[in-house]
């Protein structure tokens, strides 16, 4: 009996010792990984998503007031992802400088997992060889001087049709909504970049339909999924998000895949000889690997979903910015007739703005990155993911984590920013002042580091281009006589950060 007593509390012991020395290492890992940075109290299961109610529709906003109270590195608990919110310019430039690569991940939704799979996708490739081989060919070919100086022609010619378009509009004398027309324009250019084929000409049937499926595909995608935050509802799909979203992507892949297969059939029957300008369809087409790490041609699905993905990247983001600098420019009609004054002393009469202008255009470039910085059409960029834990800040960041950069709070933050948030495009005239090429915080529009936006140097050019052309060619008034201060300026949150009211104003040629 005294042997069982002494057995037993042997045993009590023993596995005293061992829970002691299990805590004690559990305390120590849990030491040497640091907190996750402070954040608002999580409930269980559903994290901080009541706290969030209301935040659909502007999280940007949202998370830019809980970062006043928890800090510029910020965790909030989404249902089951862990979310890492940076909100201050000195963040970032630590998360881009000392773990660039460790964050280049991306937080993949339920609206984009699709079944023919995302082979092919720049935006959802995981940082490595595949997102490496689709980025360089699409910077080589597609945005770099060389394939940009000799695409000159063809943004030239989609802006003036556009020109055309709303002067045709302009007789009406009604008040045109000026995103529309944006749309347009960005929608066509890239449809002739990649397939040299005017997508919207009236003839082309298939142009539209391609035109309404892509614009829904952005539309649904970019609707906030309760399914992405628990993810025991994805198979359920409760709002039809990812189905809906799919649907129409799939529409547009067909439709891709037929302007794919008729240029494989004249490229075999050698009837496409007389088209003089390569196209990005023909890169696809040519393309036979990289040697290093491809090694073979595209499937036909990879080249429909990088065909795709350029049409959802590309129309949304150039809309945005366009809408907002013609909001804030008839908001602010000093601005306006600053900008004009400038282009009517640079472009010669009877002539139109040409991109050889835009050097002498300083102002006009400036009212382009003011609005940037108020107007960021991706707020948050495109989610990052940690691919693997690291310390950011001193804090644990567990692999997995989604990482969202606010640089909508940093563009107003006024610790850097005097007045921020009134629309002065003067801050952007000293040359010293920040550019958008991902090497001033205060000031990442495009991103940062190795995801930075790869079209910046397309953006760079297509964006005055087409503001400049449209100030030069009209004069513009608000529409239904609605006076610049009663202009409704609210903010509304889709694939990218829309106004909420269409900016409807009345073109008045005047060249
Ligand atoms: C106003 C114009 C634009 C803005 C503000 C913009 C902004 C951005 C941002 C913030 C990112 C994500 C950066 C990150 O994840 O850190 C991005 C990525 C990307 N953008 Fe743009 N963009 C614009 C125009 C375009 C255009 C015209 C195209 C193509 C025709 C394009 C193609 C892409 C692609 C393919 C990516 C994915 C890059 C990657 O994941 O490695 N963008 N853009």
């Amino acid at each position: 009996m005294d042997y069982e007593i002494v057995g037993l509390v042997l045993a009590l012991l023993l596995w005293a010792a061992a829970w002691a020395v299990l805590a004690e290492r559990r305390r120590r890992l849990q030491e040497e990984l640091g907190r996750l940075p402070p954040g608002p109290q999580p409930w269980p299961v559903v994290g901080n998503l009541f706290q969030l109610v209301g935040a659909a529709s502007a999280p940007h906003q949202s998370f830019a007031k809980l970062a006043k109270k928890h800090g510029p590195v910020m965790t909030l608990h989404l249902g089951s992802m862990t979310t890492v919110v940076i909100s201050s310019s000195a963040a970032a430039r630590v998360m881009f400088k000392n773990q660039d690569v460790v964050l280049a991940g991306r937080k993949i939704y339920e609206s984009m997992k699709s079944e023919i799979g995302n082979d092919g996708s720049l935006i959802t490739a995981q940082y490595g060889p595949r997102w490496r081989t689709l980025r360089r060919l699409c910077i080589a070919e597609f945005f770099s001087a060389a394939p940009l100086d000799a695409m000159r022609g063809v943004r030239a010619k989609c802006v003036d049709q556009m020109v055309q378009y709303m002067r045709d509009a302009a007789a009406t004398g009604l008040g045109i909504d000026v995103g529309k027309f944006f749309f347009l324009m960005a929608f066509n250019l890239i449809g002739n970049l990649i397939f040299s084929k005017d997508l919207l000409d009236p003839e082309s049937e298939r142009g539209s339909k391609f035109f309404y499926h892509a614009g829904k595909a952005t539309e649904f995608a970019g609707k906030p999924n309760v399914a992405d935050f628990l993810p025991m509802l994805k198979w359920v799909d409760p709002q039809g998000i990812r189905r809906r979203t799919q649907f129409h992507v799939k529409r547009g892949f067909d439709i891709a895949g037929e302007f794919l297969k008729e240029r494989m059939k004249e490229m075999e029957k050698g009837s496409f000889v007389e088209k003089k300008r390569r196209d990005y369809l023909d890169v696809l087409l040519e393309y036979q690997g990289d040697g290093v790490e491809e090694h073979t041609a595209f499937s036909s699905t990879t080249i429909n979903i990088i065909v795709f993905e350029m049409f959802t990247a590309g129309t949304d983001t150039t809309t945005s910015t366009l809408e907002w600098a013609m909001a804030e420019l008839l908001h602010n009609p000093h601005t306006l007739h600053k900008v004009q004054a400038e282009l009517r002393t640079v472009i010669r009469p009877g002539k139109i703005l040409e991109e050889d202008n835009l050097e002498h255009l300083p102002y006009l470039k400036a009212v382009i990155k003011e609005t940037l910085r108020l107007h960021p059409p991706l707020p948050f960029l495109v989610p990052h993911m940690a691919m693997d834990s690291c310390k950011l800040l001193g804090f644990h960041i567990p692999q997995e984590t989604q990482i969202l950069v606010n640089v909508w709070a940093i563009g107003r933050d006024p610790k850097t920013w005097k007045d921020p948030l009134e629309f002065r495009p003067e801050r952007f005239l000293d040359p010293d002042t920040a550019d958008y090429k991902g090497h001033h915080f205060e000031f990442i529009p495009f991103g940062s580091g190795r995801r930075i936006c790869p079209a910046v140097p397309l953006a760079s050019r297509l964006l005055p281009l087409t503001l400049g052309s449209v100030l030069h060619a009209f004069d513009w008034v608000l529409a239904d006589g609605l006076k610049p201060a009663e202009m409704d300026m609210r903010e509304r949150m889709g694939i990218t950060l829309r106004k909420a009211l269409p900016v409807k104003a009345i073109p008045v040629p005047c060249v």
